[in-house]
């Protein structure tokens, strides 16, 4: 059966048994190229459900263990060599083993890791945070998931609101609050201005789950008529300036000014959860970049340099309600030494402003050949990415929001894609939602490998 996939006519018709049979042969020999895996996998089942620490690492046909990495190279355990686009999940801008980091870590090592009492690292970290930022005051978490966590309690403790407002389609970690209108089905999303709280999973009671809705991304009016028909009731707005969920899904212009000024007039506290944007985007995060200033800001993944840590910004009428001890902002591991040591040499000597600039030239490299291969081969994909994040979207036109990730991503492109890309030496983030990540370490020979493997990739399913 051959189905084009095209609005337009101008893409290559997609030969729907042709991908059948290349996912299934790419399947096998991923399946024969890690063996040692498979090994760890049904050792690790009988310990771990699915076998992995986080459900987010499971795969078919089964997780890769990773052995080490270095620069922008991971290993897996049964020796495979990878140029390393995944960066553990959009963490490792730094590179792995990074030796400025490396340094700083062992340095604190000798001096003790843990006191559950302020180090001057925290204060470091917390003055470059606020620099990039522009939000006077910081606290920190162990995680993306803890950071937006807090956020929401700010928001709804700075409000006396209990209501919180999300956008379809979107992660911001697995508390109660967030859990909502993560991966909904299209029937499910009822209109657009009238926003629904479909649960993702079970364990999250109703009771809490029904106080958090979903709005449209890129859709100022509706998110307007929701706050019309809430008011008085919202707390706070929590979304990711550019999605990054959902492939990379940017701001359209003016939209993010729009919503800071509904926002403003419906006294709804602004969170920007920048988990993933933060310290990958840009010197100051999508803040910075979009020049749109949020009245809380969460950050985890790369700030950190590849430890567990996270940070929240807050402005100082906010930060009053957690000093006064109205709004409890608590963890034994907040702000350790380890992480700050990490978290300080990450931000002051390697992810300086120049950095930015090498990252974001790299990317467009990658992205306009990525262009041009879609061009030659006439795939129904597109490019999109900013900083070190980008994609190939296997959509015919661009997405503006979670109801045509929906509707028009390939997923059976997007999946075999994958597969490609892990049997040519490309670590890939699994799940046809994900970017890439580049590192500082990123050099031509991983984008020729890249771009090696998309080309082949192409080919054979164009055919060409
Ligand atoms: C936008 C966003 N917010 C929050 C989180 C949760 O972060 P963590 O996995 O560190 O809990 C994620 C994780 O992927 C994320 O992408």
């Amino acid at each position: 059966m051959t189905v084009d996939t095209t609005t337009t006519g101008a893409a290559t018709a997609i030969d729907r048994d042709r991908i059948k049979e290349l996912t299934q042969r790419e399947l096998q020999k991923l399946a024969e190229r890690t063996p040692k895996s498979k090994e760890r996998y049904e050792r690790a089942v009988k310990v771990m459900p699915g076998g992995v620490p986080s459900s987010f690492q499971e795969n078919d046909p089964w997780p890769i263990y990773v052995s080490h990495g270095e620069g922008s190279r991971v290993w897996d355990v049964d020796g495979n060599e990878y140029a390393d686009f995944h960066n553990g999940f959009g963490v490792m801008c730094i590179g792995h083993a990074n030796p400025k980091v490396g340094a700083a870590v062992k340095a604190r090592v000798d001096e003790g890791t843990h006191f559950a009492a302020p180090t001057d690292g925290s204060i470091v970290v917390a003055e470059e945070l606020s620099k990039r930022f522009r939000l006077p005051q910081w606290r920190f978490t162990n995680s993306g998931t803890e950071s937006t966590m807090d956020a929401v309690h700010l928001s709804r403790g700075a409000t006396g609101r209990d209501m919180i407002l999300k956008i379809e389609g979107s992660y911001h970690g697995h508390h109660d609050a967030v859990m909502v209108s993560v991966y909904p089905d299209l029937e499910a999303l009822g209109e657009r201005d009238d926003p629904r709280s479909v649960v993702y999973g079970e364990g999250y009671p109703r009771a809490l789950t029904e106080l958090t809705r979903a709005v449209p991304f890129n859709d100022a009016d509706a998110l307007e008529s929701v706050l019309g028909k809430l008011e008085g009731k919202v707390a706070g707005l929590i979304m990711e300036p550019a999605m990054m969920n959902i492939n990379i899904i940017p701001p359209v212009d003016g939209y993010l000014e729009r919503v800071r000024e509904l926002c403003t007039e419906h006294g709804v506290k602004l969170i920007f959860d920048e988990v993933k944007t933060g310290a990958t985007i840009g010197y100051g995060g999508a803040t910075q970049r979009f020049g749109v200033q949020p009245d809380l800001v969460t950050l985890a993944k790369a700030v950190c340099g590849g430890y567990p840590g996270g940070a929240i910004g807050m402005t100082d009428e906010i930060a009053e309600l957690i000093s006064s001890g109205r709004v409890h902002q608590y963890g034994t591991f907040n702000g350790n030494p380890l992480v700050m040591a990490a978290a300080q040499a990450t931000l002051t000597e390697v992810l300086v402003a120049g950095a930015y600039e090498r990252l974001e030239a790299t990317n467009e490299k990658l992205k306009a050949a990525c262009a041009e291969l879609i061009e030659r081969y006439r795939l129904p994909a597109y490019t999109e990415g900013m900083g070190a994040k980008g994609c190939v979207i296997f959509a015919p036109e661009p997405l503006r929001e979670y109801r045509d990730y929906l509707t028009k991503v390939d997923g059976e492109l997007a999946t075999l894609g994958w597969l490609f890309h892990m049997n040519h030496g490309i670590f890939m983030t699994p799940g046809v939602e994900e970017e890439w990540t580049l590192s500082i370490a990123h050099s031509d020979d991983d984008l020729d490998r890249y771009l090696n493997a998309f080309e082949t990739f192409a080919s054979e399913v164009t055919g060409g």
